[in-house]
């Protein structure tokens, strides 16, 4: 059935609770019967690649995965973000796959980095955006200071849209602003849903202590103005709808779900590179490839490309077009995702996300079709210039094949960016966070079997460069031969061994374009 889609996904400082919600999202819509089931399987599931178990032992995660969930007659797609900010990337990719976005912040420790750097994405990108203010079990910040902190440290409106009862030990439960109704939960029912108990405002008087009464009064006659939520200043991504709650003890999360039935977009258009206007409503199945992920588990040692659709439907067993190799896929069985489990789709939407598993055929950043078509591409799917480069030699200089085929497979999923030198043919790899090198090199030796030195570099970073004129991009590579590597597209970057020397380079070489971000 064509349900409405939510295609979202959570953003939030580490540690805000972004697992805890996702888990409880899932209980409430019913996908998984107890919550914890989704860490819990995770710990016991002894197939997981060496990978996954460094991610494990690290405490971090890394990876991007999908979760599909019905609600109120909506289907979700959850779209899973790295905590880690070394693999920002990845996250700034899945945001481009999304229509709206939940944003969670910790009431006892406030905005804090990462959300501000993740909500300046998805302001860029004009994303709507929830905001769940959760741990109010805990000594949390004031309500009222947390909204003022969000509206200045954010430059985003909030609308609240239910507002805590009592804090800490005394948090009770929500009242629902727009239809005016307490919602009271038991605590210490973690694992289990629960429904709250609704009752009216007044009838509380009676139950609560009478200084959390008279404060919830007052903080209501300050916050509430009686307004429906302004739609479409939420719709351009300049105001939140604003929920309380303890994720860990089930408080609001039905009501963020409900706000998301209520508020959040269906499947936005998208934009290809030729400024064309993608709608879902087009009939032609248009899809672009987010992220690639491989070893979801290693009983299925291959890669599955994660597919924003974008129009259309897709069938199970639909042949669709591959635009970057002009070659057609036959009888494509995609799959579906909830948590990390993984089965073929009958049909699917736009907004939805399809998994296609392939072993190194496809990239980050391509595009299929059903209909031939050798320039649909899609805007906005970025690669970043890396700032962080080492040199790569294998151990074994005979595996220097294996290096390179391994280099390809995981510049293509976004795992890391390699460049080779113009003169010398060095290989020289590129990342925006650390980590992103630990990863590599485990993988290099684990699936590629290339175990290999690494040694440092005297770059800072790396610039794309383009120029109108062909004489004088060639020109300028010829002066400055030592620094200029080819990336895996095969496209020229300057290699700045520091920022002045990059500014210097830049003014003196006025026909030239330096680009920090390139797409896919
Ligand atoms: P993250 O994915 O954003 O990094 O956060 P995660 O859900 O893992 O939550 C981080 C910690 O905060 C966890 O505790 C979790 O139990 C706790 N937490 C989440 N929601 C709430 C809440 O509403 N109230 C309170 N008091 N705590 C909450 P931990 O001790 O680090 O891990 P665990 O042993 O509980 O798994």
């Amino acid at each position: 059935m064509n349900l409405q889609r939510r295609t979202f996904a959570i953003i939030s400082h580490p540690d805000a609770g972004k697992t805890t919600i996702t888990e409880k999202l899932l209980l409430f819509s019913g996908a998984i019967e107890i919550a914890g089931s989704v860490k819990g399987r995770k710990a016991s599931q002894s197939a997981r690649s060496d990978w996954m178990e460094m991610e494990k032992q690290r405490g971090i995660s890394i990876t991007t995965s999908v979760m599909q969930f019905e609600f109120n007659g909506c289907l979700f797609n959850l779209l899973d973000t790295p905590g880690h900010a070394d693999f920002s990337e990845d996250t700034y990719r899945t945001l481009t796959a999304v229509d709206s976005a939940l944003m969670v912040i910790d009431a006892v420790k406030g905005v804090e980095e990462r959300t501000k750097k993740l909500m300046a994405i998805c302001r860029s990108r004009n994303i709507p955006v929830i905001t769940f203010i959760n741990k109010l079990d805990r000594g949390a910040k004031d309500p009222l200071a947390l909204i003022d902190e969000i509206e200045r440290e954010l430059n985003l409106i909030c609308q609240p849209i239910t507002w805590p009862i009592g804090m800490g030990r005394d948090f009770k439960g929500v009242y629902h602003l727009l239809n005016k109704k307490c919602m009271i939960y038991e605590s210490g029912k973690n694992f289990l849903k629960q429904n709250p108990t609704e009752t009216e405002l007044d009838s509380l008087k009676n139950q609560l202590d009478p200084y959390i009464y008279s404060s919830l009064l007052e903080e209501l006659s300050l916050i509430d103005n009686g307004e429906a939520l302004d739609q479409q200043r939420y719709n351009a991504g300049a105001l939140t709808p604003v929920y309380f709650g303890s994720a860990l003890n089930n408080f609001g999360i039905k009501e963020i779900l409900n706000g998301f039935v209520s508020y959040a977009p269906g499947p936005l258009p998208r934009y290809t590179k030729d400024n064309q206007i993608v709608n879902p409503d087009d009939p032609e199945l248009k899809v672009f490839v987010f992220k690639i992920q491989a070893n979801m588990d290693l009983q299925h040692r291959d890669r599955v490309a994660f597919c924003r659709i974008c129009s259309g439907t897709y069938k199970r067993g639909q042949k669709i077009y591959h635009v970057e190799s002009g070659k057609f896929l036959q009888n494509t069985q995609a799959l579906t995702f909830l948590a990390q489990d993984r089965s073929h789709i009958e049909e699917a939407y736009p907004g939805d996300i399809i998994g296609l598993i392939n072993h190194g055929s496809i990239a980050i950043g391509d595009t299929f079709c059903e209909k031939k078509n050798s320039s649909l591409k899609f805007k906005g799917i970025p690669r970043f210039a890396p700032e962080i480069f080492k040199a790569v030699r294998p151990i074994d200089p005979l595996k220097a094949k294996q290096l390179n085929n391994g280099l390809t497979q995981l510049s293509q999923e976004g795992a890391t960016q390699y460049f080779k030198k113009m003169i010398g043919n060095e290989l020289i790899l590129g990342a925006v966070g650390m980590l992103q090198f630990d990863v590599v090199a485990h993988r290099l030796e684990t699936e590629y079997q290339v175990p290999c030195l690494y040694t440092s570099c005297p770059y800072v970073i790396a610039y794309w460069i383009s120029a109108d004129n062909k004489n004088d991009l060639e020109a300028f590579i010829a002066h400055y031969q030592s620094q200029i590597a080819l990336d895996s597209h095969n496209e020229p970057v300057f290699l700045a061994t520091s920022r002045v020397q990059l500014q210097l380079v830049m003014e003196r070489s006025k026909n030239i374009k330096f680009l920090s971000i390139q797409d896919s």
